[in-house]
C-alpha cells in the first residue's frame, strides 16, 4: 500500500497553507486513516512549531543534508497523525538538497494512506519539488485579488510539471460583501472550492497552544470546515458533532482575553 501524496500549496506567503496542512492531517488521523504531515518550508519551518516539536534534533533538514534516516524524522503528533518536522537554522536549511525529497518520499508513502506535503510560499526550487512529487495539489487561497493572481501562477506551474490542481480552499472566508466569494474563485482559478475555512479565532487561540484546533476546539467554525474537508478526502460521510465537551473551558477564556476574538 502506498499514500495518496497531497501537496498544499498557495503562491503568496500566509494564506493558511501550515494551518491546513496540519488540520487536515489531523483530522484524516482522527478518522482512523493512517496519515503523515511533512515541512517542505525548509527555509521558514512552522509545522513543527504548531506542535511544540522545534526542539527536535533530527528534522527533514538532516535527511535531506545527508546526515539522517527519513525514520528518524518521524515524531508522534495527535490523534496517531505522524509529523515530518524542519529544522530552524539557517545552516542545516544551507545543508538541504530540496532535490533529495523525491528519493525520500519513497520510503515515507510506504505503508501510509495519506502524505500531506506543507509547501512554501513562492516558486522557488524547494517549493517546484513539493509540487512535483504530489499525486493531488490544493491551493489554499484568502478571498483577495494578490492570493487569486499567485494561486493562478501556482496553478500553471503545477500544470507545466505535468500534474493538476485538484481544488482550491478558501481560507479566512467573511461573509462581506466586497469579497470574492466561492463561485467567483471557482471562476477565476478554473478548479472547484473544495471547502470554506471562516476567519476564526479560535485557530490562533489553539495555535497558541501548539494544539490543533480540530483537536483542541472541535466543534468551532474552522474545526468543523476541516473536519468535513478530511472526510471529503479520505471519501467518507461527515459526521459534524464529536464527542468532546465543547463547553468553553477556563483556559480557553484566558486564552480570549489574551489573544482576543470573539
Ligand atoms: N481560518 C483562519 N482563521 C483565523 N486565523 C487563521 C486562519 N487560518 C490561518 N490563520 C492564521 O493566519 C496565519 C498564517 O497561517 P499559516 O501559517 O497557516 O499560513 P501559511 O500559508 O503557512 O504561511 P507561510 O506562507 O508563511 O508558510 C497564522 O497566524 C494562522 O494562525
Ligand atoms: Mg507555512
Amino acid at each position: 500500500m502506498t499514500a495518496h501524496v497531497y501537496t498544499i500549496a498557495s503562491g503568496k506567503g500566509g494564506t493558511g497553507k501550515t494551518t491546513t496542512t496540519l488540520n487536515l492531517g489531523t483530522a484524516l488521523a482522527a478518522l482512523g486513516k493512517k496519515t503523515v504531515v511533512l515541512d517542505a518550508d525548509l527555509g521558514m519551518a512552522n509545522l513543527g512549531l504548531l506542535l511544540g516539536l522545534e526542539k527536535s534534533k533530527i528534522t527533514l533538514h538532516e535527511v535531506l543534508g545527508g546526515s539522517a534516516k527519513i525514520n528518524e524524522a518521524i515524531y508522534d503528533g495527535p490523534a496517531g497523525l505522524k509529523v515530518i518536522p524542519s529544522g530552524l537554522s539557517l545552516k542545516g536549511f544551507q545543508n538541504c538538497d530540496p532535490d533529495r525529497l523525491r528519493e525520500v518520499m519513497t520510503s515515507i508513502v510506504e505503508g501510509m494512506d495519506f502524505v500531506l506535503i506543507d509547501a512554501p510560499a513562492g516558486i522557488s526550487k524547494d517549493g517546484v519539488i513539493p509540487l512535483a512529487v504530489a499525486d493531488h495539489v490544493i491551493l489554499v487561497v484568502n478571498p483577495e485579488l494578490a492570493s487569486m493572481a499567485d494561486a493562478l501562477k501556482t496553478k500553471a506551474l503545477t500544470e507545466m510539471l505535468g500534474r493538476s490542481v485538484e481544488g482550491v480552499i478558501l481560507n479566512r472566508a467573511e461573509l462581506e460583501r466586497t469579497e470574492i466569494n466561492r463561485n467567483k474563485v471557482a471562476e477565476l482559478l478554473g478548479v472547484k472550492v473544495l471547502e470554506m475555512i471562516p476567519e476564526d479565532a479560535n485557530v490562533r487561540r489553539s495555535a497558541a497552544f501548539k494544539v490543533p484546533v480540530v483537536i483542541r476546539i472541535p466543534n468551532s467554525p474552522a474545526a468543523i470546515a476541516f473536519r468535513r474537508l478530511a472526510a471529503l478526502i479520505a471519501g467518507e460521510k461527515f459526521k459534524e458533532s464529536v464527542s468532546k465537551e465543547n463547553k468553553e473551558s477556563f483556559v480557553d477564556r484566558l486564552a480570549r482575553s489574551v489573544f482576543g476574538g470573539k
